[in-house]
């Protein structure tokens, strides 16, 4: 009533509350500890995607599904699996994520506000995620600009990739016990709206793919248009060959994710 919101909200453990949802985001899991990679968190969350997914098939199976749960790519991977999900229908958030960090750091170092930054960060959810330089704008003029004029140096640029990739870790380490749940809710809301009012906005998001980007039957980190329909398309990308070697090693590592949770699929 403070907020002025009439909304009618319940806090349940029985699936059964939740049938027929429109749309269901997973943040279950156990979150990693300090000095741990997303990795280590793949057995103990599989498991409960094992749970959630079966409970998604039985009370909202044409709901849309968007996961948080980390290892991110592997997760939205196995609940796709369990569940039995139409590819169109489910997406996991981390890209978004990733590029507010990117804009976020770029930012305080430009003084430039993140409004009025670009960005695109590919590949898994993981240290290896492929922050696109290339693909890097202010209000339109490329990132290689201020390079040029010395506005930022390609040193500082570097580092600020190697931030954004460690972005996670870095609050794990400060908060000791929990990771980061506000910038990855708020994250996932845009998500949520997008398919929800049918905007159509492209939003970097882990999307199954089937022959995108050389990738068959894994769930990756790319350009997507999220609209009514789900992910209504996934939009491909010219990369160059720097490019390109970044991705393969960040699909080789969610592969090798992959490959794990099909061992523990009964
Ligand atoms: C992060 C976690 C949620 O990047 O993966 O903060």
């Amino acid at each position: 009533s403070i907020s002025g919101s009439s909304v009618n909200l319940i806090g349940t453990n029985d699936y059964k509350d939740t049938e027929n949802s429109d749309v269901v985001i997973i943040t279950a899991g156990i979150p990693r500890k300090p000095g741990m990679s997303r990795d280590d968190l793949v057995e103990t969350n599989f498991s409960i995607m094992n749970e959630l997914g079966n409970a998604i098939k039985e009370y909202s199976p044409n709901a849309f599904i968007i996961c948080v749960t980390n290892p991110l790519d592997a997760m939205v991977w196995s609940l796709k699996e369990i569940a039995g999900i139409n590819k169109q229908m489910i997406v996991g958030m981390a890209g978004i994520l990733d590029s507010a960090r990117f804009k976020f750091f770029l930012s305080n170092e430009l003084s430039i506000s993140t409004d009025s930054i670009q960005t695109m960060v590919l590949g898994g959810h993981g240290d290896t995620m492929v922050p696109l330089l290339r693909f890097t704008s202010i209000s339109g003029i490329p990132l290689d600009e201020f390079i040029k004029k010395k506005k930022v140096s390609e040193e500082k640029v570097k580092q600020i990739v190697s931030r954004t990739r460690n972005g996670g870790g870095e609050i794990v380490a400060l908060m000791k016990n929990s990771s980061a749940f506000f910038s990855p809710a708020t994250s996932a809301i845009e998500m949520l709206e997008s398919y929800f009012f049918d905007n159509k906005r492209i939003l970097p998001c882990s999307a199954y793919l089937e022959g995108e980007y050389n990738v068959n039957g894994l769930c990756v980190g790319v350009p997507i248009i999220i609209g009514k329909n789900g992910v209504e398309e996934i939009i491909e990308l010219e990369l160059q060959n720097s490019e390109k070697d970044g991705l393969n090693n960040s699909i080789q590592a969610v592969e090798e994710l992959v490959q794990k949770c099909k061992k523990l699929l009964v």
